[in-house]
């Protein structure tokens, strides 16, 4: 399978699929497949979890494009490496894209295994792709407001309590302590991650819409006796994988 044929169904819409959600994709259904071996300029992730393809579904006759695991800062990349993705991406003419992640549960009212829609972020990567120009974009609807009521919308109609809260990025690649995750708390954090923040900026610098969930796979660190392990993350993404896909095609068969 060539790239070609991904890009010629012209998909508008992008999702991008965080560590333990690559069975998505699956879920969706895999009309063309291509590794990102195969895209030049792409460049594969090294973290297990991450597949590294790039995928062309449908949903009620919209072709998506799907890929399948992303790169991150701390596997020693920079900033614009890690974005290279939604760039090309959007050269394809992809306008809208759905970030989602992996994420550590902060806020008391969640519980492991639930979505959580974002409606912010905390940039704490102390980088961003946009390092050398352009310079000064507004981020202050970084989230595209009409975009997350559809997804609200579509929760309701599937009967899924789709949580809401601000997504804070750090750098990894260890977790948090619980003093860091105290600090977060006070921040206004609803859970954090260790990817997501970076695409989002660049996908919005680019005037493409942004969409991010996280499924909380874990309560961050100190909030409950427990030790974190990157293992256990994948496999409740995993088991969380059937609620993702039946959000999204939900949300995005209209
Ligand atoms: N912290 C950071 N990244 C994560 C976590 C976490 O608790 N869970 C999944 N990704």
């Amino acid at each position: 399978m060539s790239l070609s044929t991904l890009t010629a169904a012209c998909p508008e819409t992008a999702i991008v699929l965080g560590s333990g959600l690559g069975g998505v994709a699956d879920l969706l259904g895999v009309e063309a497949e291509v590794s990102y071996s195969e895209v030049p300029g792409w460049g594969a992730s090294s973290v297990p979890g991450h597949a590294g393809r790039l995928v062309l579904t449908r949903v009620a006759e919209h072709p998506i494009l799907i890929a399948q695991g992303r790169r991150h800062l701390y596997e020693g990349l920079t900033a614009r490496e890690i974005t290279a993705g939604i760039r090309l991406m959007h050269e394809w003419g992809v306008r809208r894209v759905l970030l989602t992640n992996a994420a550590g549960a902060i806020a008391p009212h969640f519980g492991v295994g639930d979505l959580m829609l974002i409606t912010d972020q905390l940039n704490l990567q102390g980088t961003s792709p946009l390092l050398g120009g352009p310079h000064f974009h507004d981020m202050s609807q970084l989230y595209d407001e009409g975009w997350r009521q559809s997804l609200l919308r579509a929760s309701g109609e599937v009967g899924m309590n789709l949580h809401q809260g601000v997504y804070a990025g750090l750098l990894g690649p260890q977790y948090e302590t619980p003093a860091e995750i105290r600090m977060l708390r006070v921040m206004g954090a609803d859970a954090v991650g260790m990817s997501t923040v970076a695409e989002a900026i660049q996908a919005r610098a680019l005037g493409m819409k942004v969409a991010g969930i996280s499924m909380l796979t874990n309560w961050a660190a100190g909030l409950k006796p427990q030790t974190l392990d990157h293992g256990e993350v994948v496999a409740v993404g995993q088991q969380s994988s059937q609620a993702l896909a039946t959000l999204l095609k939900a949300a995005l068969s209209c």
